[in-house]
């Protein structure tokens, strides 16, 4: 018998002779930890495509182009599976255009967003060929307009127009607030279209917006396309043309009770507003980082202790803040579920790792039946787990696999101390 999680449609406990296991793509994750060890992720190619597939089914029929925002797991074997899709990328840093590039991504789907880019880092993204540059702010438009000019190139630009918008998510990962470092002020774009427009050194190709991360409701998105549109339309009557409108990521996924829409439901709507008010056939980008890839990665892990107390029970794994940085930055919530459920009564307790912090929780008050050197998976771990994992406390960061029906790829091996060391030196 096959109970798939719920929202987890690759992932799904099956009968083998010893019993229940926990399964990927049909591989029991128990083998897989056998064999590479643990902290580990673990991957579902087919997962990754059918988050992909509801994009494309929602964008049937239109011109968009879907640019993986590859900050959520930017792991080559990952960023590979999207190439080959079709997809372009998302980028925020020169490390992330090499990283791209190496994946085979083709440079002009490649799309560059972030505040702080460096001059090194426009010669790179120039010398490539990227397709556009989103502008944040008036001081960069002027410095990359130097920078393409000096290498007798004009740089594609949209402009991120931040439209004010709540996305309604965690504070640290809404980014279209007049609060936010984000983006150019709703009542400003319309003067920075026009200084861009007169800079030898640019080429005005779009107009880009991303309002947050973790979004689980539409509302937002209409409100923000509408703010979006009405700048189109106040830019164009200047005489300036959009080539395309990017509309950035930021849905979410299914947590812990989550109900966002499904991207093809959402563009749907959206659809519908972009036609009603004339754009409907306008070139479309969105950048999904977290939707595409969240629900298709676990972290296995194993219980090195159990540490009952009088206030609190413990279980002691041997994954950490380092490897699973989510909680402690934003209390975010992953359940966690053994890969061989006991039969045993459950106990409430606080998975935690060895990380000399108190922030260092991975599940709170969960109720478990454990014990030492039995796997957990944990799960809704494929987006912003690796990507944003650490060193801390000299710990090596996991090893990656990519399970892709019957095959399972080391697409990175576990991290050595020899790897830490590599850049260090003594003084002497
Ligand atoms: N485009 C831009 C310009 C972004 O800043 C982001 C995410 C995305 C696209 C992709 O958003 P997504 O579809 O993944 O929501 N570390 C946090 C999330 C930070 C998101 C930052 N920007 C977390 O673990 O929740």
């Amino acid at each position: 018998m096959t109970s798939p999680l719920p929202g987890h449609p690759h992932i799904a406990y099956q009968n083998h002779a010893s019993g229940n296991a926990l399964c990927i793509e049909g591989q029991p994750l128990a083998a897989l930890a056998q064999a590479h060890g643990t902290p580990l992720f673990v991957y579902s190619k087919a997962s990754m495509l059918e988050a992909l597939a509801a994009y494309q089914r929602g964008f049937a029929g239109r011109k968009a182009q879907i640019c993986y925002a590859m900050k959520a797991n930017s792991s080559l074997g990952v960023l590979q599976v999207f190439a080959q899709a079709g997809c372009g990328f998302d980028i925020v840093s020169s490390g992330e255009l090499a990283r791209v590039m190496a994946a085979g991504a083709v440079a002009s789907k490649v799309i560059f967003s972030g505040v702080g880019k460096t001059r090194a880092e426009m010669r790179h993204a120039l010398g490539v060929g990227i397709g556009c540059f989103n502008v944040e702010s008036t001081a960069e438009l002027e410095v990359l307009n130097e920078v393409a000019g000096s290498m007798g190139l004009r740089a594609p630009i949209s402009i991120r127009v931040n439209p004010n918008v709540d996305p309604k998510t965690h504070p640290y990962i809404s980014t279209g607030l007049k609060g936010n470092k984000f983006g150019i002020a709703h009542e400003e774009t319309l003067a920075t279209y026009q200084r861009a427009a007169s800079l030898p050194g640019l080429r005005v190709v779009g107009i880009d917006c991303h309002i947050g991360s973790q979004i689980t409701e539409e509302t937002p998105y209409l409100d923000a396309m509408d703010r979006v549109l009405d700048l189109v339309d106040a830019i164009e009557a200047t005489g300036i043309t959009l080539h395309h409108i990017d509309f950035g990521g930021g849905l979410g996924i299914n947590y812990q009770d989550d109900t966002p829409p499904a991207a093809d439901a959402l563009w749907h709507k959206l659809l519908a507003k972009l036609d009603a008010r004339g754009y409907g056939q306008r070139q479309l980008m969105v950048e999904p980082g977290r939707s595409l890839v969240g629900n298709a990665g676990v972290c296995v892990t194993e219980v090195l202790y159990l540490k009952p107390g009088e206030q609190k029970n413990f279980a002691i794994i041997d994954a950490a803040m380092n490897d699973l940085p989510r909680p402690a930055m934003y209390q975010a919530f992953h359940h966690i579920v053994p890969l061989a459920p006991r039969a045993d009564a459950t106990t409430l307790m606080d998975v935690v790792g060895p990380v000399c912090e108190s922030g260092d929780w991975i599940g709170r008050d969960r109720d478990l039946a454990v014990q030492p050197g039995d796997l957990l998976a944990v799960l809704s771990a494929g987006a912003y787990c690796m990507s944003m994992a650490s060193n801390y406390n000299s710990r090596g960061r996991p090893a990656e696999v990519l399970v892709d029906g019957a095959e399972a790829y080391v697409i990175r091996a576990r991290e050595t101390i020899a790897d830490q060391l590599r850049n260090e030196s003594l003084v002497g």
